[in-house]
């Protein structure tokens, strides 16, 4: 049998009102795009969006990284931003750092996750989209949901699951190619939490399960600020994840989102805030923020997408929402003071780092000694 690739490919390409959401429009423009043009290429595809940020999910046979896949999203974004550009969008065309395709839209802006595998005879999966935060958001979900018993209950409870999963980890401060360590879990799990520890440098890459070899996970590894040298605006990630059977069940995914750890990003793409888990197409508001995340269930079958299911659409993650926003109304209290703000490395625009500069020159050194 074929074997099936999912790609998911995101990128912020205008939005309503400042970096909100995409107007109906140029969603419309993305999508009639993608049907006009996909020929035999793509099996199925779904459009959605979380924030400002559009995501194009779609299936074929065609394996990752597909040059000729690649290039059919990357000129429905072109399109888009056309729509965008009509419509006075605000941002339009801000993730496109390069106007014309080479080979791999990997680098050129865009975020993009894929998983290829063959298909069992029930295939669940997950897609998240997040926005106003970085792909480091889900090093602590991943690791709850992959290594711990508290959260992944199947670990203990599912032979299928008891040799644990490989975590392919990525420094994306190295930029001039992909530096990746694996580690295995439960045996290197301290080196594991250690890494992840700094989601702003190291990042889950993928996950594999070790008793099957199959992919579990694939995320969105771009920082933008790394490919393009400045701010471009932040590299919210996606991800896809396989679920049931061999791995973790869906409700064992999602647990740790209801911790809403701090994530970097939020307004500017320059602060601390908690990663609220919303539905999809869900914009964002509160000091651009807060970081949000978005959950699509789905099964494929022979390629084809059932309609999505929203994970976060739940009585359940109302009373999370509502606790979060505590959470992000506590940090905010502090303004630009200690941990709301990230450090000076971290920091999308150049404000501080040109007023630091000035005021350099103004320090004078005391000598006491003499
Ligand atoms: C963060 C983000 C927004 C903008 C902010 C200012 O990723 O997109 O928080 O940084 O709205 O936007 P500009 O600089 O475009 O006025
Ligand atoms: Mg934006
Ligand atoms: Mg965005």
């Amino acid at each position: 049998m074929k074997k099936t690739t999912i790609s998911v490919i995101k990128a912020d390409i205008g939005s309503i009102g400042g970096h909100i959401c995409p107007s109906r429009y140029l969603l419309d423009n993305v999508e009639n795009y993608i049907k006009e043009n996909k020929k035999d290429l793509l099996i199925d595809f779904r459009i959605s969006y979380t924030g400002d940020d559009i995501a194009i999910l779609s299936t074929h046979n065609r394996g990752k990284d597909d040059s000729e896949i690649h290039s059919l999203m990357f000129e429905a974004f072109m399109k888009g931003t056309k729509a965008a550009r009509e419509q006075g969008l605000y941002g339009a065309g801000q993730d496109l750092l390069k106007d014309s395709f080479s080979g791999n839209i990997k680098g050129m802006g865009p975020a993009v996750a894929e998983l290829e595998f063959e298909e069992r005879k029930n295939e669940p999966f997950v897609f998240f989209a997040a926005d106003k935060t970085d792909p480091g958001a889900y090093n602590l979900p991943l690791y709850l949901a992959f290594t711990d018993p508290m959260h992944c209950s199947g670990l203990i409870l599912s032979p299928k699951m008891s040799k644990g999963f490989r975590f392919d980890i990525m420094d994306v401060s190295y930029t001039d190619a992909d530096k990746i360590i694996s580690l295995n879990s439960p045996e290197e799990s301290y080196d594991i939490a250690a890494l992840l520890r700094d989601p702003e440098r190291f990042v889950v890459e993928s996950i594999y399960s070790r008793s099957s070899g199959e992919q579990a996970v694939s995320v969105s590894t771009t920082r933008l600020h790394n490919i393009a040298g400045k701010y471009t605006g932040k590299d919210d990630p996606v991800m896809l994840a396989r679920v049931q059977g061999n791995f973790p069940a869906t409700g064992e995914i999602l647990s740790p989102f209801h911790i809403a750890p701090y994530v970097a990003g939020f307004m500017r793409g320059s602060h601390n805030g908690p990663l609220m888990p919303v539905r999809f197409n869900t914009s964002v508001s509160f000091f651009d923020g807060p970081p949000v995340v978005s959950c699509a269930a789905y099964c494929v079958h022979g390629g084809r997408l059932t309609e999505p299911t929203d994970a976060f659409d739940h009585p359940f993650w109302d009373h999370v929402r509502g606790k979060v926003s505590e959470k992000a109304i506590e940090i905010r209290k502090q303004g630009f003071f200690g941990n709301a703000m990230l450090p000076y490395s971290e920091l999308e625009y150049g404000g501080i780092v040109d007023k630091m500069e000035k005021l350099e020159s103004r320090f004078k050194i005391k000598d006491d000694k003499k």
